[in-house]
């Protein structure tokens, strides 16, 4: 396919932060980096803003998006917080968590941001990009990962790059991004909190601010997280997992010390992985080798996210 557009990486800064709200205002989608991974984010008031992310994304439009706010204010005009979503609110916002909640009848969202759900995917972020690209346009946001549907997600401006070239016209640039995984999703109920997407804030987070049971996944995973399906991350090659060694022809993607082509962590950091694990991919990915292998990774903390990502790119 041919490009609509030239797209142009800008330093994030001042004028392109001018430049990027004007092109929001004007219901194009830009791509912003947050604390987890690079968004491309639209006007979320506005339907052809919208279908013009699920466009540019190839993504099927039965899969709703997550709303970025400013503040808390902003927010309560979108949705219905019950006290259990305001103590989430309170104690994970500004950051890595996204709550599931019932959207109000007088949002003003585009009914294509919820894929006509009664409830909305709402997050507070903390990079000071996308929060100054809200305030600056003056709109909520919707903002899927900024990659082609389906594929690696992107934590540099590059990965963006190589992914949506041709169709938005501007990459805000803030560098790496520090958290690496995208956003924990919740649904807070009555009496427990429901676990639709691992993530920065781990199931031990939640309990601990909340004293609520988080229980994982829904009762039907697949219409409560409609994008959490099964073959996502992917890259172009097979993908094998809890590799010990590198078999011939394959990339190794090491964690802890050991023989390998890229270390996740060398000291066996499950953060410096998580902030890493993309970037991997990618690297994978571009490589002369046929085949991908990952080492294992311990199932806690935010290594349980890790993993999620991983079975869905070998999937
Ligand atoms: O960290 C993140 O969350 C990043 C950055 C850009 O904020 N965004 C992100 O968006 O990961 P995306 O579109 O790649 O993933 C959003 C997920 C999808 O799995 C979608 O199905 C789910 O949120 N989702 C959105 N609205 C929902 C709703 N009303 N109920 C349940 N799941 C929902
Ligand atoms: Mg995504």
């Amino acid at each position: 396919a041919h490009s609509a557009f030239s797209t142009k990486i800008c330093r994030y800064g001042t004028e392109s932060l001018r430049e990027a709200a004007l092109l929001i205002r004007a219901g194009e989608p830009v791509a912003v980096p947050t604390e987890t991974v690079y968004g491309l984010a639209a006007d979320a008031t506005d339907s052809n803003a919208v279908a013009a992310i699920y466009s540019a994304k190839g993504r099927p439009s039965f899969n709703p998006l997550i709303v970025h706010v400013a503040d808390r204010a902003m927010a309560e005009g979108l949705a219905h917080f019950s006290p259990h979503a305001e103590k989430l609110a309170e104690y994970f916002w500004p950051g890595a968590l996204t709550l599931v909640l019932p959207v109000r009848e007088d949002s003003g969202l585009s009914p294509l941001v919820t894929a006509g759900l009664p409830t909305v995917a709402i997050r507070l972020p903390a990079h000071p990009a996308m929060r100054a690209l809200i305030r600056e346009s003056g709109r909520p946001l919707a903002a899927p990962s900024a990659n082609r549907s389906g594929s690696i997600s992107p934590t540099r401006a590059e990965h963006v790059l190589a992914s949506l070239n041709g169709k938005i016209r501007m990459i805000l640039d803030e560098g790496p991004t520090s958290e690496g995984v995208e956003s924990t999703i919740v649904a807070p109920e009555t009496d427990r909190i429901r676990l639709l997407r691992p993530g920065p804030v781990t199931a031990a987070m939640l309990e601990e601010a909340s004293g609520l049971p988080v229980i994982a996944g829904g009762i039907n995973a697949q219409i409560e997280a409609p994008g959490q399906m099964e073959s996502h991350y992917a890259p172009s090659k097979p993908v094998r997992l809890h590799a010990l060694k590198a078999e011939k022809n394959e990339f190794l993607i090491g964690f802890g010390l050991m023989p390998c082509n890229f270390n996740l962590s060398p000291d066996a950091d499950l953060r410096e992985a998580a902030a890493n694990l993309f970037a991997a991919l990618h690297l994978a990915d571009a490589s002369a080798a046929n085949n991908i292998a990952v080492a294992p990774v311990p199932e806690e903390g935010i290594g349980i996210a890790i993993n999620d990502r991983l079975r869905r790119a070998a999937a």
